[in-house]
């Protein structure tokens, strides 16, 4: 298969704040926070060809029983700031940065969105997630501000009236002739009207049309909800199926829900998150990455996170003991505050959890071990190489958001190593061919509004 045809392995960079995939005790680890840590990634991740930086987004920090994980979400700053200062030192990377359709005005995010899409030169993409409970919305003074069965309804509605916003410029507008004096093409430039459920607004947007058009949009969230709203809107989803056969189920669900929507499946593309660790042979990653995960996952992390399946406090379980022997219990309000859970059966969960322990005779902690990391990519450089590329070729994914749990030399070796052999393989980009985040994905840029007032 020539390069030409062979499918090309999307790449995002990931950097996260402090939680269970990262190690801020390793003497190698840096800050999560300082911009030379941000800065480091993107210019490695840049380096290595990747299409876009990616960064998640924690509004609030995540609580049980009044306290704070041992090893939570923390030095997540605010995406627009960082994202802006990454647009300086950065030529070809895409921006791309998770920010939330709940808690934020439509007219603001189009703005904030269309002025990083202009300063980068056309390399924003926007995450657009809903959140998950009333927990968050206390940092916002809402409270129990808009039930979750609401937010994905206010989710299109947000977007719809960005995308108003967006496209109430065309690229033709400003003409700033010096000789005429005429700065405008046309008087009613930026001019918007949207009534909807949710947003009654009307009047002139203020940023020009961006290079893009329209900014990318990614979307997270793996419910029925979640995935129509992904289906008919986003170009790309965060996914949290790295493995499979789950990850195939996921890819064709979505690709069939777009085709229902009235787009080519190509228009969407599905990129699992994924953590990698690299050996000199297959033996040596495998113990590193034990060697990580055991200090990773504490006792009272292993805890925390079976108590997000189980919904029920299980602080008298010993981590170094079995799988707790009670049922989860899906109708108590939520045990832990402000985690984003991932849509699926608690009883489902936890029969599978059971299974693993019995079958590979695992304690607790080691259960945690062995079944919370998002997609491990283990294996010398070749064996990663390979894994990503094949999953890319058998429809497993169109790529993956790549995190390390070194912040923030950990994208080094994979730059070194890894990338040269995808690229080997065709299945990367030897450089850069276009200077948009859309040209990056091969995604067409959106067609404009047709002249003046008619739309
Ligand atoms: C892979 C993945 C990553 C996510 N990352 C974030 C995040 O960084 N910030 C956030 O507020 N929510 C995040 N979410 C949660 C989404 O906000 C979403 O609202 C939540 O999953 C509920 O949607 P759902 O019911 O469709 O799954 C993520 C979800 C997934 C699946």
């Amino acid at each position: 298969m020539s390069s030409q045809q062979r499918k090309q392995v999307i790449l995002g960079a990931y950097l996260g704040g402090v939680n269970h995939h990262t190690a801020w005790w390793d003497p190698q680890a840096g800050s999560q926070i300082e911009f030379d840590s941000f800065e480091h990634t993107a210019r490695t991740a840049e380096r290595g060809k990747f299409d876009f930086f990616f960064l998640a987004e924690g509004l609030a920090l995540r609580e049980r029983a009044g306290q704070v994980f041992d090893q939570d979400i923390i030095g997540r700053p605010d995406t627009f700031t960082v994202l802006a200062s990454l647009a300086a030192v950065t030529e070809h990377l895409g921006l791309a940065g998770t920010i939330n359709a709940t808690f934020n005005e439509p007219y603001e995010l189009a703005r904030q969105f269309a002025t990083l899409d202009q300063l980068s030169g056309g390399r924003a993409a926007w995450n657009v997630v809903t959140s998950f409970d009333a927990f968050t919305g206390q940092n916002f003074r809402r409270g129990g501000y808009l039930d979750s069965s609401q937010r994905y309804e206010r989710a299109e509605e947000t977007l719809a009236l960005v995308r108003e916003l967006w496209d109430s410029w065309r690229s033709d507008d400003i003409v700033a002739d010096k000789d005429s004096g005429r700065f405008l093409a046309r008087p009613d430039a930026g001019e918007f009207a949207f009534h909807g459920s949710h947003f009654d607004v009307s009047g002139k947007f203020t940023v020009p049309r961006s290079p893009q058009g329209r900014p990318v949009i990614l979307q997270a969230g793996v419910s029925p909800q979640g995935r129509d709203f992904a289906a008919g809107n986003a170009d790309a989803i965060f996914s949290p199926y790295g493995d499979l056969p789950d990850a195939v189920e996921f890819y064709r669900d979505i690709k069939a829900r777009a085709v229902a929507a009235g787009r080519e499946p190509g228009e969407i593309k599905i990129l699992p998150s994924a953590s990698f660790v690299l050996g000199t042979s297959e033996a040596d990653a495998i113990e590193k990455y034990r060697d990580i995960r055991n200090q990773q996952v504490t006792g009272q992390t292993a805890l925390i996170l079976l108590e997000q399946i189980w919904n029920r406090d299980l602080s008298a379980y010993d981590p170094e003991g079995p799988l707790p022997d009670i049922a989860p219990d899906p109708e108590a309000p939520p045990i832990i505050q402000g985690k984003a859970f991932i849509h699926q059966d608690r009883f489902a969960t936890v029969e599978r959890l059971r299974a693993v322990a019995e079958s590979k005779k695992l304690t607790l902690r080691e259960v945690v071990i062995d079944q919370f990391e998002r997609g491990p990519i283990v294996g010398t450089a070749q064996q990663v190489a390979e894994k990503i590329d094949s999953f890319v070729q058998n429809d497993g994914s169109d790529g993956f958001i790549i995190g390390s749990h070194l912040v923030p030399t950990g994208l080094d070796e994979f730059v070194d190593e890894v990338v040269p052999l995808l690229q080997d393989r065709g299945a990367l980009r030897a450089d850069y061919e276009g200077t948009t985040l859309r040209d990056n994905l091969g995604l067409a840029i959106p067609a404009e509004r047709e002249k003046a007032s008619a739309r």
